[in-house]
């Protein structure tokens, strides 16, 4: 399974540096891939961990103030980027065309996205899951998927403790497996180490994306020793 860990904007520098140093403790098969703050890319020193961030400029080197361009994120080795978070289209207003051209700076510096696709509460009440998911994914088509990573993550459940059935997961993500079958997909939203045994009864699930769990790491190592 291919585990992302995304801190958000959680830990300074002195907690990053401690955090780092106890999770040479954890002890797994799984691939797990670390996105800390970009504050803390340059300290990363965890060998069996690949390293991604939280997001990239849509816009390529050059004038833009207080960006961070892909080309200068592959130079520091991060090889992974998450885009399109639930957070960030809400409070940076992301809509498909930045996501797009986030995905292409990627593609071109041969890093991989974890693009997050997932519908609100009350898109989720109206019946409207699958063509939200369809309009998140319309994007792809311009891409070679195979290199991708796609993250189911419902937006009611993300840090809420609630999470949908496994039939509900299974339903988007035989969607996005049709469609897009060289992707990797992933499930995020309050996955922990208690509802792992359920989740682990999706067909489609070939990895997490973990945020609150990833930051307390006697539950994460439970987490991993079951899924
Ligand atoms: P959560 O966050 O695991 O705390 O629900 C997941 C995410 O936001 O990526």
């Amino acid at each position: 399974m291919k585990i992302v860990l995304n801190h958000k904007c959680y830990l300074t520098k002195s907690e990053f540096l401690k955090y780092q140093e106890e999770f040479l403790n954890i002890k797994t098969s799984h691939e797990l891939i670390m996105c800390p703050s970009n504050l803390f890319v340059a300290l990363f020193a965890l060998p069996e961990v690949s390293l991604g961030v939280q997001d990239v400029s849509a816009s390529e080197i050059g004038s833009h103030t207080g960006e961070i361009a892909a080309s200068q994120l592959r130079e520091m080795n991060v090889e992974y980027a998450i885009i399109g978070h639930s957070e960030r289209r809400k409070e940076n207003h992301e809509d498909e065309e930045i996501i797009n051209k986030k995905i292409e700076n990627l593609i071109l510096q041969e890093m991989t996205p974890i693009l997050c696709v997932g519908e609100t509460k009350e898109e989720k009440e109206h019946g409207k899951t699958l063509e939200v998911i369809k309009e998140q994914l319309s994007i792809l088509k311009k891409h070679n998927t195979k290199k991708i990573i796609i993250a189911y993550e419902p937006v009611w459940a993300i840090g809420t403790g609630s999470i949908p059935t496994t039939e509900e997961i299974d339903a988007v993500l035989e969607y996005i497996k049709t469609h897009f079958p060289g992707a990797t997909l992933l499930y995020g939203g309050s996955a922990n180490e208690t509802n792992v045994t359920t989740l682990k009864n999706s067909k489609y699930i070939e990895g997490y994306l973990l945020g609150g769990l990833s930051l307390k790491q006697e539950k994460l190592q439970i987490f991993l020793n079951l899924c």
